[in-house]
């Protein structure tokens, strides 16, 4: 798919996404991920992060670092 046809969220809309009743969205490198089915991500938690935010940075140093990414469904993009 080209990014082009992808779903737009702003930082605010993706915020909704927090898996707190919701589906649980994350945003790495501009694009937008769903973690909602992961076990590790239940109620939108993983290892101190809250889903609905963009974890670009905070992604690296872990033990997965953006190999994990292969894995998720991409749901959009971020734009600013
Ligand atoms: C503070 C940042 C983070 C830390 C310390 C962290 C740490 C970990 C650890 C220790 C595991 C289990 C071991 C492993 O599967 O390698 C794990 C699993 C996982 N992490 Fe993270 N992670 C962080 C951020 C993220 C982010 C931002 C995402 C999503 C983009 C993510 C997605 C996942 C997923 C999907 C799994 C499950 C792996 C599986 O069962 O196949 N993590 N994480």
């Amino acid at each position: 798919m080209d990014n082009g046809d992808l779903k737009e969220f702003t930082r605010e809309e993706l915020a909704q996404f927090d898996g707190n009743g919701r589906r649980a969205y994350v945003a790495i490198d501009g694009l937008v991920y769903d973690v909602t089915h992961e076990e590790s991500w239940a109620y939108g938690k993983h290892y101190g992060l809250t889903a609905g935010k963009d974890f670009s940075k905070e992604i690296m140093g872990t033990p997965h670092e953006k190999i994990i990414l292969g894995k998720l469904k991409i749901v959009g993009k971020l734009v600013d």
